[in-house]
């Protein structure tokens, strides 16, 4: 039985600005903050709720649910998940405020500054996308968010293979699979521990002529940097240009020079596409004397499936659930040089990408614990692949998992959490039992922060917690009108404030 039971929340925007929740009331944690105590955002056009934008891949289902029910059931905010967006760059764009972030033809969004529905976006992928990263700041640099930084770990999209593979190998022969020159048939076999290629169901794959193979510019570069002009064919097409094919065998593989001769030797790398990291691939092979012979999967279902049935190495990324149960293994090359990929040389191990966390603009002025939260937000590849291991096993949904995480890991994420005596500018240390502000945190029990009202100012408390704020009243012959202000300033003539 998972420790909670389902909950839907139904939020209707009703008529344009009033937020109604309908919900079936169960929680995470027995001592969530209560349905009806939860608070929204104040807006120009009243009370809105903290907008989530997920991204539409798994590990980014299970983080923003970690986000989402510590914002609710721990802070006390009304949240809502917005999206899906499938890729990194919607989530920039929804966070800018922009009115149809998913449509790549025109994302809808303003110079003037605007109030953004969409707050807090996790698992994105920044390094991948950095120009439109930059053209966001420079085109709307009044609603461009913010990026609070590495979520704990990096993505990486990479070369795996089974770990009962890579442990047999070991066992027997001594022979280190995770490791490129494990692979070198002048010293090693190791086709011996992976399945032949002639057990695949060729249905199942692309044919050479549908795959990156036909690229010319990718099949020159690779030619150029491994010199295995073998490797490649050289044609003229139908307007008389030279245009460079990779090699075909037996209508579905090409095979490197490594087991060229000999293809009961090669190893089959599975990829997906139309031959994701193919000439990577073909370089590393070649490079490096290792016997790999792509095989492109011919549909996504088959993509996810046949490194399952069928002893192999493949490609992949992490995070990422689909291989998790081969407890996959990274084959790792010399260190990343990025000039030699910039040149189009991967010979080298491909980088990690930071993967990060973003709010708008706006997030700190509305809500500073919010903020914080996500500024604070560390987990590690393993805290997330174990979410995702979860979900693969039982088949629960992602908040299922996430809340079985946190209860797991709480000594993980309450450091993420503000202390809730560490008050903000505008707001000052109150205490809820008697609804009374106060001057000072000695004794911390039941206080929390408050925006300042209206005849006080926020001033800063330096105490041994370290900094805070209090409301005090304004001083005489000063006035605070507004509310969560920082100073007072002078009645006019004749006025005075009560
Ligand atoms: C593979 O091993 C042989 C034998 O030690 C060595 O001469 C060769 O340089 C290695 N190849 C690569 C690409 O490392
Ligand atoms: C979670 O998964 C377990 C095991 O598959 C199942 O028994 C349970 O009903 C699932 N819970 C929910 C809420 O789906």
């Amino acid at each position: 039985m998972a420790p909670w039971s389902l909950s839907w929340h139904f939020l209707l925007p009703f008529l344009g600005s009033v937020w109604v929740f309908a919900e079936a009331e169960s929680t995470c944690f027995a001592n969530a903050v209560a349905e009806g105590d939860r608070k929204f955002l104040s807006g120009p056009s009243g009370p809105y709720p903290i907008g989530v934008w997920v991204c539409d891949w798994p590990a980014a289902y299970v983080t923003s649910e970690v986000v989402h029910i510590l914002l609710e059931e721990i802070l006390g905010f009304r949240v809502v998940q917005t999206g899906p967006g499938p890729s990194t760059v919607d989530g920039f764009f929804a966070l800018t405020g922009c009115a149809t972030p998913t449509n790549i033809e025109d994302r809808g969004c303003s110079a003037e500054p605007v109030v953004t529905t969409n707050h807090i976006n996790v698992e994105g992928w920044t390094e991948s996308y950095a120009s439109t990263w930059a053209e966001i700041e420079r085109d709307y640099p009044q609603n461009a968010p913010r990026n609070l930084g590495n979520m704990g770990y990096f993505g990486k999209t990479s070369m795996y293979l089974p770990a009962n593979i890579r442990q047999a190998a070991y066992n027997a022969e001594g022979w280190i699979l995770e490791f490129y020159r494990g692979f070198n048939v002048s010293w090693t076999q190791p086709a011996k521990y992976f399945d032949h290629h002639s057990s695949i169901d060729k249905d199942r794959l692309k044919k050479c002529v549908d795959t990156r193979l036909m690229v010319s510019q990718a099949m020159e570069v690779y030619a150029d940097i491994t010199g295995d002009w073998h490797g490649v064919e050289i044609l003229t097409d139908d307007n008389g240009n030279r245009v460079v094919r990779g090699k075909c065998w037996d209508e579905y593989f090409w095979y490197p020079p490594a087991c060229r001769d000999e293809p009961s030797k090669c190893v089959i790398f599975f990829t997906g596409g139309s031959g994701w990291n193919l000439e990577e691939t073909m370089q590393k092979a070649t490079a490096w004397n290792m016997p790999l012979a792509p095989a492109i999967a011919k549909t996504w279902g088959d993509y996810t499936k046949l490194p399952l049935q069928i002893g192999s190495t493949f490609y992949w990324w992490v995070p990422d659930p689909t291989f998790l149960l081969l407890d996959p293994v990274e084959i790792t090359f010399p260190p990343f040089d990025r000039t030699a990929f910039l040149r189009g040389d991967k010979r080298t191990s491909p980088t990690a990408l930071s993967v990060d966390k973003y709010v708008s603009q706006d997030l700190q002025t509305l809500a500073p614990e919010a903020h914080h939260l996500v500024r604070g937000m560390v987990m590690d590849l393993e805290g997330v692949n174990d979410m995702l291991r979860d979900q693969l096993e039982t088949g629960n949904s992602s908040r299922d998992v996430a809340c079985r995480w946190l209860h797991g890991h709480e000594d993980v994420w309450k450091p993420w959490l503000p202390d809730p005596t560490k008050c903000f500018s505008g707001f000052g240390l109150y205490h809820q039992p008697s609804s009374n502000f106060v001057t000072n945190r000695r004794d911390p029990t039941g206080l929390i922060c408050n925006p300042c009202p209206s005849g006080t100012f926020s001033s800063k408390l330096a105490d041994d917690a370290g900094i805070t704020f209090v409301c005090e009243p304004c001083p005489a012959g000063t006035k605070q009108p507004s509310g969560a202000s920082v100073e007072c300033v002078p009645c006019k003539e004749g006025e005075y404030q009560v």
